[in-house]
């Protein structure tokens, strides 16, 4: 039998599966170089073929047990409006790693800390994880406030660890255990 990914609520948001229908407007959000800037993997230009191929991995790698991502969207009229995933998630030594993009319309309104906050539950209660880390670019000082209000523990810094529009990137390490307090 499949395994079924849950919706997880929050105060604004509803966090849900993706579906293939959410292609075109997933494509529309993420072609956009203010986000693709300041993440790792997502190419640029973003077209409707990458976001078809990549809900077309989502349910496999949940089923694998190593990736859960969840669409972002607003209450009010379901828009999406970001992602937030649980990425390497490695059974035996129960961590994983969070990842997220907001499009910049609402950026600055607490929708990633809020987003972020559900998706950490979700990897302590329902996916029973141990260490939640987490990395981001050091001139990308907004993801890294979303880290600490998330109550993530600064742990290291990593020199040019990736190439991104040209140059090199550092990138700062943070992590949080099921032990540690949460905000
Ligand atoms: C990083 C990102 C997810 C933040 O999303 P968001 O919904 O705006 O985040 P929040 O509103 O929850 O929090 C943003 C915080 O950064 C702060 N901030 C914004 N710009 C800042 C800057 N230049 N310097 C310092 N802090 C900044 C905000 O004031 C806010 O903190 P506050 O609540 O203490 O005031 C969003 O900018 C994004 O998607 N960027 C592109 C993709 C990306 O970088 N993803 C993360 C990869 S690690």
């Amino acid at each position: 039998m499949a395994i079924e990914q849950p919706v997880l609520l929050t105060d604004r948001l509803i966090l849900r599966p993706y579906t293939p229908d959410d292609a075109p407007e997933l494509a529309e959000r993420l072609n956009n170089p203010k986000i693709y800037s300041t993440t790792l993997a997502l190419p640029y230009p973003y077209e409707e073929h990458h976001a078809v191929e990549w809900i077309s991995t989502h349910q496999a790698s949940l089923e694998r047990g190593t990736a859960v991502h969840f669409a972002v969207t607003l209450k009010t009229d379901r828009t999406i409006i970001g992602t937030v995933s649980l990425m390497s998630i490695n059974e035996m030594h129960r961590r994983a790693e969070i990842g997220y993009w907001i499009g910049p319309d609402h950026w600055n309104q607490g929708y990633a800390t809020e987003a972020g906050q559900a998706v950490l539950d979700y990897g302590f209660r329902r996916l029973n994880l141990h260490r939640i880390q987490a990395q981001h670019f050091k001139r990308n000082p907004s993801s890294g406030r979303v880290i600490q209000k998330l109550g993530m523990q600064k742990e290291g810094f990593s020199r040019h660890a990736a190439y991104r529009a040209g140059r090199w990137h550092d990138l700062i390490n943070y992590a949080i255990l099921e032990t540690d307090p949460r905000p």
